[in-house]
């Protein structure tokens, strides 16, 4: 599938979207390692909080199926500038996708392609668990 087909991909999910609080719809696509593509649209709730958005709808469906590894997501939405992440997904993909390329749509179907390590510069993924003093020089003038 070309960048263009995965971006139409997303694009396809805004009629799905649920969005009688913001009226904003947004579409996403998920290609996995396999080549599968997992779609996901924002799914609002009269609790707002309770909402969740298009890119994590997509990525739960993936892992839910046994999914972990992911190529590229496609992120589109009607809006006039192209359609980035919200923090909450850009950590949640991080998790499992430091360096995904995202395809950030607009209206008129044109994109930008961005690392998840650029929209999330130094994330916090699994390794920031991991406890004890890194033995590389830091920049506290300690050591
Ligand atoms: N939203 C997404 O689904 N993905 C994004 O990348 C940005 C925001 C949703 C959340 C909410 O349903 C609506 O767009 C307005 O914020």
């Amino acid at each position: 599938m070309t960048d263009q087909e995965l971006v139409k991909t997303a694009l396809g999910m805004l009629e799905a979207a649920y969005v009688p609080y913001s009226h904003f719809a947004v579409g996403a696509a998920l290609e996995c390692a396999d080549g599968t593509v997992y779609t996901g649209c924002n799914v609002e709730n009269a609790a707002y909080g309770a909402g969740i958005c298009a890119e994590r709808t997509a990525l739960v469906k993936a892992v839910s199926e046994g999914k972990r590894a992911f190529t590229r997501l496609a992120v589109a939405a009607r809006s006039r500038d192209f359609c980035t992440p919200c923090g909450i997904c850009r950590q949640m993909l991080y998790e499992f996708a430091p360096d995904l390329p995202v395809l950030c749509a607009r209206a008129d179907g044109c994109f930008r392609t961005y690392t998840l390590r650029e929209l999330l510069a130094h994330g916090f993924g699994p390794e920031g668990l991991i406890e004890g003093a890194e033995t590389e020089k830091c920049g506290c003038g300690e050591t």
